[in-house]
């Protein structure tokens, strides 16, 4: 039904009018689906901004990361390429782990670059305080962990997140290299309803 390839005029303006025609019944056909109040949303997205700190801790007898996946051979990259860790990290209020806890990054991060450490990030940021307790964002991204900053984008959400996106931008607060623990500072932009 594509009208490219139609060699006379008449017949192509026939396939045009079928075209619309047929985009017509099936918008029409589509429509009582598309409306927002039947899913209970509002009219409008919304772009909220989230603040909070991460606490990756691999030290200790509660680590909240753990390598589940070791480089194949520990020396050969110091990138770490094929490194994969589990996390279960509190996000906090403020940069002190005993501050208000607001939620926890539940997810796994991997070593996806044979030259520097840049890792994949595979996390859900579930909240558990004020109103956004019990909803959630899905984060999908690269994380050069040595860059100043680094963005990652929100590829989705559940609860009052539904449709989100956005990008999260991490800064390091601190971070001890002998034993891997890091604290980092998360600003999160995202549009939803
Ligand atoms: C890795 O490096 C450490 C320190 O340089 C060394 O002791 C260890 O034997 C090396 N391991 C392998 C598998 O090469
Ligand atoms: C968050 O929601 C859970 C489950 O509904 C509830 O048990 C908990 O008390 C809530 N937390 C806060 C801080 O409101």
């Amino acid at each position: 039904m594509a009208p490219t390839f139609i060699p006379n005029r008449s017949a192509a303006v026939a396939a045009a009018l079928c075209f619309s025609l047929f985009l017509t019944s099936a918008l029409a056909a589509a429509k009582p689906v598309l409306s927002l109040e039947k899913l209970g949303l509002r009219r409008r997205e919304k772009l909220s901004h989230l603040h909070f700190y991460f606490h990756d801790i691999l030290s200790g007898r509660n680590p909240t990361a753990v390598p589940v996946v070791l480089p194949p051979q520990a020396n050969a990259s110091r990138s770490l390429f094929g490194m994969v860790v589990m996390t279960d990290d509190p996000l906090t209020e403020r940069p002190e782990i005993g501050s208000k806890l607001l939620g926890r990054a539940q997810g796994f991060y991997a070593s996806a670059s044979q030259t520097e450490l840049g890792l994949l990030m595979v996390m859900n940021f579930a909240f558990v305080e004020g109103k956004y307790n019990g909803s959630y964002l899905s984060i999908l991204g690269r994380n050069t962990v040595m860059s100043a900053v680094r963005e990652m984008p929100v590829v989705g959400g559940g609860g009052l997140f539904r449709f989100a996106r956005g990008y999260a931008q991490a800064k390091t607060y601190t971070v001890d290299y002998s034993t891997g623990d890091a604290v980092v500072e998360y600003n999160v932009y995202v549009f939803h309803y």
